[in-house]
C-alpha cells in the first residue's frame, strides 16, 4: 500500500512511536485487535540512524517488518543529515517501510545531548537539511514528530514552516515543550496555531488518553488526525472504540476475558520476536494491561515475579479462573 498523507482518509489514526513499547509485536497486537488492514498507521519506535549505517545487528532487527503491521511508519533519530539520509536508504532497502519519521520530539538527556530529538528544534537550518537529505534518497512519505518548542511554546509555528519549505509530508506536534516533558497538559489551542500556518497535514499529539477524547482533540487542534501513544498501552482497543464512536456506536466495555485473550497473543508475538527468555521484558506490558483493575493487586506479584513463559501463563489463567472482580 502506498501511503499519501495529502490525500488520505481523514481523521488520520496511528499510534505514537513509543521506544521499548511500539516494536513489532505490539504493533501486531494493535492491528489485530482492530482488524482492519489499514487502520490504525502504526509508527515504530524510533532507531538510531547512527547505528543503522553501523551495521548493528541488534537495531536493523528492531526495523523488521511483518505483514500484519503494515502500513508501518519507521521512526528515526539522528542529528547528521548524510548519516540520516544512509539509515533511510538501508531500512527502505532492507525492509520497505510504508514511510519515515524524523524524531525531533524528544526530550531525555542521552538523546538531546548529542543535537538529536527535541534539540533539533533549536537549530532549524540542520533540521531542513535532515528533511532534505533523507527526501532526496527516499519514495515514501517523511515525517516529523515536533513539540511545541524547546521552551517557547510558540516556536512550533515557526518550525512547522521551515519543515514545510524543507519539503516534509506530515508534521506531529506533541503539545508540550521539551523543558515541560511530561508535565502539565498538553496544549492542543497551539498546536491549532501551528496548523494554521501550515498547508502540510498535522497530527495533534498528547493526553488524548482515551477514546472519547479522540473527537474533542480533533475539534480543538483543527488537525488531520491524532497520534496516540499512552492511551494505547494496556488498550490497543482505543482505535476499535474509536470506530465505534463515529459510527454512532457506544464501545463495548472489554472483558476480562477478551483482556487475558489479547495479554496472551501479546505474550506470544513478544516470545516469537524475543525468545522464550524475555519473560521480563513482557512486565512492562502486563501494568498496563492491568492498571487500575480491582482486585488485581493479589496477582501482581506473582505476575511480576513469573520467570518462565509457563509460569506466567499460569498466573494468567488463575485470573480467569477466580477473577479479580466480577465480569
Ligand atoms: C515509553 C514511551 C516511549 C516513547 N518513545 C518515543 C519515541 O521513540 N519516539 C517519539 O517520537 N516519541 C516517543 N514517546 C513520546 C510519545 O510518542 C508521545 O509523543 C507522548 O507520550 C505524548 O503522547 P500521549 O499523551 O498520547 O502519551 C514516548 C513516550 C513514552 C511514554
Amino acid at each position: 500500500m502506498k501511503l499519501d498523507w495529502k490525500n488520505h482518509p481523514r481523521p488520520i489514526i496511528a499510534l505514537s512511536p513509543m521506544a521499548d513499547m511500539t516494536d513489532s509485536a505490539f504493533c501486531r497486537v494493535v492491528k489485530e485487535v482492530t482488524a482492519l488492514t489499514d487502520f490504525p498507521i502504526v509508527f515504530r519506535e524510533m532507531v538510531s540512524a547512527e547505528a543503522v549505517v553501523r551495521g548493528n545487528n541488534k537495531t536493523l532487527d528492531m526495523t523488521e517488518i511483518h505483514p500484519g503491521e503494515r502500513p508501518l511508519i519507521q521512526q528515526i533519530f539522528g542529528s547528521d543529515p548524510a548519516t540520516m539520509a544512509e539509515a533511510a536508504r538501508i531500512i527502505a532497502e532492507q525492509h520497505q517501510p510504508e514511510g519515515f519519521d524524523v524524531n525531533m520530539g524528544c526530550p531525555v538527556y542521552k538523546i538531546v545531548h548529542n543535537f538529536n530529538g527535541a534539540a533539533l528544534m533549536k537549530e532549524p537550518e540542520l533540521a531542513a537539511r535532515i528533511v532534505k537529505s533523507m527526501k532526496a534518497v527516499i519514495d515514501v512519505p517523511l515525517s516529523v514528530k515536533i513539540r511545541l518548542g524547546w521552551s517557547d511554546p510558540t516556536e512550533c509555528i515557526t518550525f512547522a514552516k521551515v519543515l514545510e519549505d524543507a519539503g516534509v509530508d506530515l508534521i506531529t506536534i506533541h503539545g508540550r515543550t521539551k523543558l515541560q516533558g511530561y508535565s502539565g497538559v498538553a496544549d492542543w489551542e497551539m498546536i491549532k496555531r501551528a496548523k494554521a500556518a501550515v498547508s502540510v497535514p498535522v497530527l495533534c499529539n498528547g493526553d488524548v488518553h482515551t477514546a472519547n477524547l479522540m473527537p474533542k482533540a480533533l475539534e480543538v487542534s483543527h488537525c488531520d488526525g491524532l497520534l496516540i501513544a499512552r492511551g494505547a498501552l494496556g488498550n490497543p482497543w482505543i482505535f476499535k472504540d474509536f470506530l465505534d464512536l463515529q459510527a454512532g456506536r457506544t464501545p463495548e466495555s472489554v472483558s476480562l476475558t477478551e483482556r487475558l485473550r489479547v495479554v496472551h497473543r501479546h505474550l506470544d508475538l513478544h516470545l516469537e520476536q524475543y525468545g522464550n527468555r524475555s519473560v521480563n521484558t513482557f512486565r512492562k506490558h502486563l501494568s498496563w494491561y492491568f492498571k487500575g483493575m480491582p482486585g488485581f493487586k493479589k496477582y501482581k506479584e506473582p505476575m511480576m515475579k513469573a520467570q518462565t513463559p509457563d509460569e506466567l501463563r499460569s498466573v494468567l489463567h488463575a485470573m480467569l479462573e477466580t477473577p479479580p472482580f466480577v465480569v
